[in-house]
């Protein structure tokens, strides 16, 4: 079993990664969209953000397609940096439908808008989240950018960041987030 395991695993990224693409979302997805949220998030009601999010303009909104459905979902929202003209984003919600995880989608959804973003010229993607998912997409703790709100000590390592542009360090600010992100609600346990 552990022989055939590795093909079959490596087979069903390729099938994720070749044939299966990845869009901007339009308003005829928010449906679908909505679904998957509740079926991703059981727990947590992410629907009145990611209706928020959807209204928002500027905001990089992409669904990743699979068999004609959609599997899964990511946000990048456009922030600033408090007293500079940076222009950076904040990466959320995201996620994959929840029989179809751990096949590279969620990979694939954040590839595609960092690439997107760095084409735009943004400096910086902050996320707050689990350090060994995104540690895996090449996040590291951020240290100079605050969130909103100051976040228990517990999740310090949650709020991480990728540099899209090389540039010099970013001075020491408070993320400005659009009114989907400043509920304080949002930013604790
Ligand atoms: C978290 C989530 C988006 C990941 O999407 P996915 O398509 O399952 O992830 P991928 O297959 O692209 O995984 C990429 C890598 O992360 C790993 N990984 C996947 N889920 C992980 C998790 N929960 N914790 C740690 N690592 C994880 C994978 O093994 C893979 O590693 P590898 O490339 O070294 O093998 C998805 O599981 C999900 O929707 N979860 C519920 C909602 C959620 O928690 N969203 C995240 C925060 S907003």
């Amino acid at each position: 079993m552990g022989r055939d395991a590795r093909p079959r695993d490596h087979a069903q990224r390729k099938a994720v990664t070749e044939g299966d693409a990845i869009r901007p979302a339009g308003p005829a997805d928010q449906p679908a969209i909505e679904t998957l949220y509740a079926a991703a998030f059981p727990q947590e009601d992410m629907l009145p953000v990611v209706r928020a999010l959807s209204e928002l303009a500027g905001v990089l909104s992409l669904v990743a397609l699979r068999g004609g459905g959609i599997a899964g979902h990511v946000a990048f929202t456009p922030c600033a940096l408090r007293g500079t003209a940076e222009r950076l984003a904040l990466l959320a919600p995201l996620a994959v439908t929840p029989a179809l995880q751990r096949r590279g989608i969620g990979r694939a959804l954040v590839s595609e808008g960092l690439a997107r973003l760095r084409v735009a010229g943004l400096r910086r993607v902050l996320v707050l989240g689990s350090p060994a998912y995104y540690g895996r997409l090449g996040f590291g703790t951020e240290r100079e950018v605050a969130p909103p709100y100051p976040l228990p000590a517990a999740w310090r390592d949650a709020w991480q960041s990728r540099e899209l542009c090389a540039g010099p360090p970013l001075p020491p600010g408070t993320l400005i987030v659009p009114p989907p992100w400043q509920s304080r609600a949002l930013w604790a346990p």
